[in-house]
């Protein structure tokens, strides 16, 4: 008997997941999604190539991987073949290694146009969605009027996706300035559920649990970041799924007491797309050095990451809401050149010095800050913890105490070699 490692992020996604699970993929068989959807943008280098996977698990790319896209993922099925498409000009045939829950919902087109006039219509004070049509989905998912996986294979498949799409179409009368035509994007989508089908659809709940029983290791791959949790993130600004560890239970079917290590990934700084509470956030040349040193722009959509400084506090209360094992830092690298960096370690709030991540989600608070002194030289070539200047030991030795978590795994570059593990 075996149990299920997870790998997630900390902070507002991004923070590498991508990378870490290629790294990880060796020591396991099977890598599984269970949540979110082709909002996820996880980046991948290896052998001077880039791909960035959006539903597709991030073990793809490794040879004898079985990859799950399990019943807690949203599915659109246009996006999905074409990232398999990309896959597949590369490596060949996939479908033999990438198996698809029965019980994943569906994204339809109309999900994303409903995600689009509602941002439209909420103007200044929008999510900042990716606008894949995740929020509609997981509303008619648990609305229960959405339509699964396994729906395509149901001889009135056509029928009940219709009547889907008219509930929709109904919905979006409701935005008058709304206009729309995707009359194109329906054609790929119904040419992509059919190529669909050369996959296997499963219940992966029972492959899962078999293959716990059977000792085959098993990786969850989590996607967008605890903060974003639709739960215990910075409410409303946050996605539609349970980003953290209680996820993998839901999303793929196991019981709490067979999940194993936490692998909990942030920057060694912080980043956040679209709108919302983030206390570090830098407006000045600092957060813009952040944004160009660290290629921070969206592998989703390209817009530009907002950046700070690492917040402790936040990271503490992700670390405990997720029962983290082992801490793994991203992006130390960025920092190489700042003679000084700083760390959030409570914040402000009326006056009063708080020190756990408040239900507004940290809104109208002030930082408190400490400083750390810079190491001040390149270390992107090293691959022993050992030799990392000692300013760096500090930097990882103040995170670890704080967190009570050990870093086990350090990132000092974006290719799959550049990793430090300890
Ligand atoms: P990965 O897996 C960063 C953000 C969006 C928006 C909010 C809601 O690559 O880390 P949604 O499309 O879910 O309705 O958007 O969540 N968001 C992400 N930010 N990384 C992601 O995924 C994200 N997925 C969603 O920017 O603020
Ligand atoms: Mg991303």
């Amino acid at each position: 008997m075996t149990k299920v490692d997870v790998v997630l992020g900390l902070q507002w996604g991004d923070e590498g997941k991508g990378k870490v699970v290629d790294v990880l993929t060796p020591n396991y068989k099977a890598i599984a999604r269970f949540q979110g959807g082709p909002n996820a943008g996880h980046s991948l280098k290896f052998g001077g190539e880039e791909f960035v996977l959006h539903t597709v698990p991030s073990g793809i790319f490794r040879e004898n991987s079985i990859n799950i896209i399990g019943n807690g993922v949203v599915i659109d099925p246009v996006i999905l073949m074409d990232e398999i498409h990309k896959i597949e000009a590369k490596d060949g045939d996939i479908s033999k290694k990438l198996l698809i829950a029965k019980r994943a919902q569906l994204i339809l087109p109309s999900h994303r146009m409903l995600d689009a006039a509602s941002e439209a219509a909420k103007g200044a004070s929008k999510i900042g969605s990716t606008l894949k049509g995740i929020g509609p989905a997981y509303m008619d998912k648990t609305g229960r009027n959405g339509l699964r996986v396994g729906d395509i294979l149901a001889e009135n498949f056509k029928e009940k996706y219709n009547a889907l799409k008219e509930k929709h179409v109904g919905m979006l009368s409701l935005y008058p300035d709304f206009t729309y035509d995707n009359s194109e994007y329906e054609q790929k989508w119904f040419a992509a559920v059919e190529e669909l089908k050369r996959f296997s659809f499963i219940e992966n709940e029972v492959l899962v649990n078999q293959y716990i029983n059977d000792d085959v290791a098993i990786l969850a791959e989590g996607a967008q970041g605890s903060l974003l949790d639709i739960d215990f993130g910075t409410y409303p600004f946050v996605t539609s799924s349970n980003t953290m560890a209680a996820g993998v239970c839901t999303g793929l079917g196991i019981a709490p007491s067979k999940v194993g290590k936490v692998f909990g990934i942030f920057k060694a700084y912080c980043t956040r797309v679209g709108s919302g509470p983030f206390p570090t956030e830098l407006f000045d040349d600092m957060g813009e050095y952040l944004r160009q040193a660290g290629h921070e722009f969206g592998a989703t959509t390209g817009r530009p990451r907002r950046c700070g400084w690492l917040d402790m506090v936040a990271l503490k209360y992700a670390v405990m809401m997720n029962g983290v094992t082992d801490l793994i830092m991203m992006k130390s690298d960025i920092l190489n050149d700042l003679d000084t960096i700083k760390v959030a370690v409570g914040y402000k709030q009326d006056g009063k010095v708080i020190d756990w991540f408040p239900y507004d989600g940290a809104e109208n608070i002030e930082p408190v800050y400490q400083e750390f002194k810079g190491w001040k030289s390149d270390i992107c070539g090293i691959r022993d913890y050992e030799s990392l200047p000692q300013e760096f030991k500090d930097y990882v030795a103040f995170i670890e105490k704080e967190t009570g978590v050990n870093v086990r795994i350090i990132s000092v570059g974006p290719d799959r070699e550049a990793t430090i593990v300890r």
